[in-house]
């Protein structure tokens, strides 16, 4: 039945708490920035089964944000329950239809992505991205978002398929990227900002689809550690398309490649800078950066398909 929140519903929440699991949780984090750079809306990201028994803090005018494609996620439900418990306005965002987090949840939005056949979410994870980008526009609007910004958001949003499709269209380019780095045992992802979120998907669908070791890292965060596990063995995907901080993430290449790991970068077409400190480029239709997420996780996932393909 919708939100079912008027405008004054929405303008009287005060903090946002996401709950999810696994590539729903990676959808909800990328909707993190989106509320708070859209809505100025402080949000929590929550793992379901720690916040389900942690005795989480509620106040009267926070709204929980449900994520689940299959709407059965047992630990995303009780998340769901407790937050009722303790007053919370609680929304749905599922995929399935009739789905009990759907039902219990009473309101929220449906994804109409389709079903999803395997057990990877992928074009659950773009519809999230995308309906948790409207959700932003209408906390916006109900606060200091302009009409104008609004509606740029809106025009945005609208040529994201172009966008699926101009990824879908690099198939060739990211095989050939696949099978080159696909016997490779242990691979790490990077991301900053919106791409960390991103970047953690993508070792996600790694580990489902080729069961390859794969870590999502935030680009700094690499060398507080891990980047010692770094050689010519451990393939680095670093999710750097055109965006504030990618000057930062390109010197965080250049510490991987110092240690002879091979750097796949995803990056705006064009981009000299990145590719002259890439060994393997996937290059994709500059856009927004709220939107990005899309054709780089699209990217994301034609590669674990095709890693899983020659392996
Ligand atoms: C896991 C799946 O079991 O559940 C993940 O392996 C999925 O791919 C996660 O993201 C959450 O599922 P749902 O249906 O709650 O989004």
């Amino acid at each position: 039945s919708g939100l079912r929140m008027s405008p004054s519903d929405l303008a009287r929440i005060e903090r946002i708490i996401v709950a999810a699991c696994g590539t729903s949780l990676y959808a909800g984090t990328v909707g993190k920035y989106l509320f708070e750079e859209f809505a100025d809306l402080p949000t929590d990201i929550e793992q379901a089964a720690e916040f389900r028994y942690r005795n989480p803090i509620i106040q009267r005018d926070t709204c929980m944000v449900a994520i689940s494609q299959s709407g059965e996620t047992a630990d995303t439900l009780e998340a769901v329950r407790e937050g009722m418990r303790k007053g919370a306005t609680v929304l749905g965002i599922c995929n399935v239809v009739g789905s009990t987090i759907a039902r219990e949840c009473a309101r929220g939005v449906f994804l109409h992505a389709g079903p999803e056949i395997g057990v990877a979410s992928t074009k659950a994870f773009t519809c999230q991205v995308a309906v948790l980008a409207m959700l932003a526009i209408a906390f916006g609007r109900a606060r200091r978002l302009s009409m104008d910004e609004g509606a740029k958001r809106v025009a945005a949003l609208r040529r994201v398929p172009d966008l699926a499709r101009a990824a879908l269209e690099r198939e060739d380019a990211i095989r050939k990227i696949a099978e080159k780095y696909a016997h490779a045992e242990h691979c790490f992802f990077l991301g900053r900002g919106i791409m960390m979120p991103v970047a953690c998907e993508g070792a996600l669908k790694l580990k489902e689809i080729s069961y390859i070791h794969a870590e999502g890292y935030h680009a700094a965060e690499l060398k507080h550690g891990p980047i010692a596990l770094l050689d010519s063995t451990v393939p680095v995907v670093v999710a750097v398309p055109d965006l504030p901080g990618k000057i930062k993430t390109i010197a965080n290449m250049q510490e991987c490649r110092a240690r002879g790991a091979p750097v796949i970068a995803l990056a705006t077409e064009g981009d000299a800078e990145v590719r002259a400190h890439a060994d393997d480029v996937i290059e994709l239709p500059p856009c927004e950066a709220f939107v990005s997420p899309i054709p780089v996780v699209v990217a994301e996932q034609l590669f674990a398909y095709y890693v899983a393909r020659a392996r």
